[in-house]
């Protein structure tokens, strides 16, 4: 266990603040991956997991946290200020690590909330790009300004053709919608979000990673499966990676 210190903190909506931490010299990680992150709390450190959200090749680690009411630990970490010392357990984990599946012409990344934050590690990282020419991102949240860092992509440039869709869910007024309404799972169905992209997503064509709330991610990954999308498993290769957080 060390600590990493705090740097800057930006509230980027009134549930999800973005922290970014000085990042200790020997710890590598690839796009996609995850830090255990924590506090002690009475005494005790209570550890959670969080994608990191910026590139590999960044001298910081960046993430995106949103705050669960009633949570052991995002309530705490969105009270932090900089300067504020935060436990870091262990090496980078996991396996959305988007090398995994390559191949196919086109990258989509689907997400929920703050299931965005290892996409925009993944964006940034060069070698995406190495690899895929085309990468489609779509998130889908309950109101607009919980898509600031979606948005903020859309001002980027990328070394390819980033293409990025916002979904809102729970806005009902016609000027506050996303570029579409509804969850991921019903306009994968009803062929809306590849209309709307004008790619169609296949297992020739497409590479899917699906990260964030668990219901989510077992409705699209049945959808994906129906359509022949399949992870990658013992050797074998496949179309579609994802991630639960919780
Ligand atoms: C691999 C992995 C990566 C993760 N990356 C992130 C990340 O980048 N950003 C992030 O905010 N969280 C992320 N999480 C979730 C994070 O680990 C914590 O579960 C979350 O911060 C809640 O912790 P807590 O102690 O405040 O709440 P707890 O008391 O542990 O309550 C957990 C409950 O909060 C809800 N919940 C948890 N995470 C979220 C979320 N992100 N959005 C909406 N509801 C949620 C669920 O209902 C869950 O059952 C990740 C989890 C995993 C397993
Ligand atoms: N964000 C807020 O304004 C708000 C307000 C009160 C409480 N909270 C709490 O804050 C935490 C974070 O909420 P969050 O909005 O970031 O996360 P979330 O509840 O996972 O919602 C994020 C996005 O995922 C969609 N989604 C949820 N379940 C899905 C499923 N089964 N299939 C497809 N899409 C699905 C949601 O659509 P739907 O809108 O259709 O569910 C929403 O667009 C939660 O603990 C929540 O209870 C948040």
């Amino acid at each position: 266990m060390q600590t990493i210190i705090l740097r800057e903190k930006r509230v980027v909506a009134p549930k999800l603040t973005e922290l970014t931490f000085e990042r200790p010299s020997d710890w590598p990680f690839e796009a996609g991956q995850f830090a255990r992150l924590g506090l002690a709390v009475d005494g005790h450190p209570v550890m959670r997991a969080y994608s990191i959200a910026s590139a590999p090749n960044e001298e910081t680690l960046r993430f995106l946290v949103t705050e669960v009411p009633e949570g052991s630990l995002s309530p705490r970490l969105h009270e932090l200020e900089p300067g504020a010392e935060v436990l870091l357990e262990g090496n980078a984990e996991g396996n959305l690590r988007p090398a995994r599946v390559a191949g196919g012409k086109t990258l989509w990344l689907l997400a929920t909330g703050s299931g965005l934050a290892p996409f925009l590690s993944i964006v940034h990282d060069p070698a995406t790009w190495q690899t895929w020419e085309d990468v489609v991102i779509v998130e889908s949240v309950r109101t607009l300004e919980e898509a600031a860092p979606a948005r903020e992509l859309m001002e980027e440039t990328f070394p390819g053709e980033l293409t990025v869709v916002v979904a809102t869910t729970r806005e009902e007024e016609e000027e506050r919608r996303g570029d579409l309404s509804g969850r991921i799972t019903q306009l994968l169905t009803s062929g809306e979000l590849e209309e709307h992209v004008g790619k169609h997503i296949t297992p020739e064509d497409a590479r899917v990673i699906l990260c964030g709330n668990p219901e989510f991610i077992e409705a699209a990954r049945a959808i994906l499966k129906e359509r022949g999308l399949t992870s990658p498993r013992f050797g074998k290769p496949g179309q579609l990676l994802v991630e639960s957080f919780w």
